[in-house]
């Protein structure tokens, strides 16, 4: 057995989602509190924990090329974790296929990892992918990142078992954090320097809890508590899903202002077939009619969504349903991806998979319709003026970049610092991105 010593250097990569990348963050100050430290950029590791997201192919490609990748020139390597989705869908694989893999985690145990380091420095090969009851967040250390916009898990896993999705499988059952660890955990970040909060969650908006009295309530109320905090000066919330978002939830985009005007609301696809297909129990109409109604509560809103083409059985009339639904809401972002089979999944199984050069047709199309109407939504933009939250330098001498409320990109000059907010013209537009002037 290749016998290792207890690591004194970490690097943690995380490849996923935002729910990933906030795991990421919290594993790092796990390591952290075990006394190792961080790797910077470049220097080699002792520990490397790859992060992983099975949510489509190549993610999981990815992970084996990376794994490879990490072999020194001596021919050692370091101490090799994977973590997260591909770790709870492969974990077995992995460890068959990638000699050099010594800990497979998933998701719902990385509390344990300090553990498995040491069972694993001592020359064992250890997989942990239960998900075990005990709360993780509880036994996590609390919370040291500083940042101007921090990620706060609140809701995890998820129970709507859309038919080409992994996350049921890799995440387990929805479960919500509760609202006083949660509130505990911003104020944390706030004392940190975040001035946004962005609550994390698969489908973040069916979080339900307790406040402080006793009384049942949803995101809309968490939100409305966070929004107290008074060093805190925005909240946002990703990823909902259409059938949860409620009536009391639309009602604060109206009513509390620190709560930014964007929506980020997946509808996959705008064929009702398609939709019945992939178990999204909405229908294209009933999407198009909520979003009129946040519209209606918050005018300027900026929705963002997430479309899948190619799913099996997609007609060329069932795509063209989805070129209309993007064209109906004008979307001010959007994510589009070829539909990839997962293994397990009812989807994989199904008849009449979609040829990739089709798939690759309509993705083009597609992405060219949510390009164009993002740069319209950008254009429209132009001689607004908001507050920007400063994030980081940017390439020019004295540049900085920000985000604007619509969770665009914009670019200014001036004497600020990292988690200023900043009151702009908005300028110019591209499709990603504004220049702003300061007011
Ligand atoms: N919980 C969120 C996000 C899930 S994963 C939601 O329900 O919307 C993020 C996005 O990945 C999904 O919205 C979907 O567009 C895409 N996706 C998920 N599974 C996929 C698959 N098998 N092939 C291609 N895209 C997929
Ligand atoms: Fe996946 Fe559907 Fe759940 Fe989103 S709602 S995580 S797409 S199963
Ligand atoms: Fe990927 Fe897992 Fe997130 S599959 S998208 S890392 S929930």
């Amino acid at each position: 057995m290749n016998k290792v010593s207890i690591p004194k250097s970490f690097r943690v990569k995380s490849f996923g989602c935002q729910m990933n990348v906030y795991d990421g963050e919290r594993m790092a100050e796990l390591l952290g509190a075990q006394g190792m430290d961080a790797a910077g950029e470049g220097e080699d590791a002792d520990l490397v924990v790859l992060n992983t997201c099975h949510i489509r192919e190549k993610a999981a490609e990815k992970v084996y090329s990376d794994i490879g990748r990490l072999r020194r020139e001596d021919g050692s390597s370091p101490l090799i974790a994977v973590a997260g989705c591909v770790a709870q869908a492969e974990g077995e694989e992995i460890m068959k296929r990638a000699k050099d893999v010594r800990m497979v985690v998933g998701p719902q145990a990385y509390h344990r990892l300090p553990e498995m380091i040491g069972k694993a420095s001592a020359g064992e090969r250890v997989t942990d992918t239960d998900m075990p009851a005990e709360a993780k967040f509880g036994a996590l250390p609390a919370r040291r990142k500083r940042a101007p916009s921090a990620f706060l898990t609140v809701q995890e896993g998820c129970d709507k078992f859309c038919t080409y999705c992994v996350v049921p499988y890799t995440r387990g059952a929805e479960i919500s954090r509760p609202f006083s660890d949660l509130i505990d955990e911003a104020q944390k970040l706030v004392e940190q320097g975040a001035r946004e909060i962005t609550l994390l969650g698969q489908n973040v908006n069916a979080w339900t809890g307790e406040d402080a009295k006793g009384r049942d309530i949803g995101l809309d109320g968490l939100v409305r508590e966070l929004a107290k905090l008074p060093d805190l000066a925005r909240v946002r919330y990703t990823t909902s899903h259409p059938n949860d978002m409620t009536d009391a939830l639309i009602a604060a985009h109206s009513e509390v202002d620190k709560l930014m005007p964007y929506l980020h609301l997946p509808v996959q696809a705008g064929s009702d077939p398609i939709l019945a297909a992939m178990n999204r129990s909405h229908t294209a109409e009933s999407y198009i009619r909520l979003i009129e109604r946040v519209r209606e509560a918050r005018p300027d809103i900026a929705i963002s969504g997430d479309f899948i083409v190619g799913f099996p059985g997609e007609t060329d009339a069932d795509f063209e349903a989805t070129m209309q639904m993007v064209d109906t809401i004008r979307y001010a972002a959007a994510f589009s991806f070829k539909y990839s089979p997962r293994p397990g999944t009812p989807a994989a199984t199904m008849d009449d998979q979609i040829a990739v050069e089709v798939m690759d047709e309509r993705l083009q199309r597609l992405q060219a319709a949510i390009t164009r109407d993002q740069l319209a939504f950008n254009r429209a933009s132009v001689g607004k003026t908001c507050q920007v939250l400063v994030e980081r330098k940017g390439r020019r001498e004295g540049q900085w970049l920000g985000k604007t409320p619509w969770l665009q990109s914009a670019h200014f000059t001036g004497d600020y610092a990292v988690g200023d907010l900043v009151e702009v013209e908005l300028l110019e537009a591209g499709p990603n991105s504004l220049s702003a002037r300061v007011c």
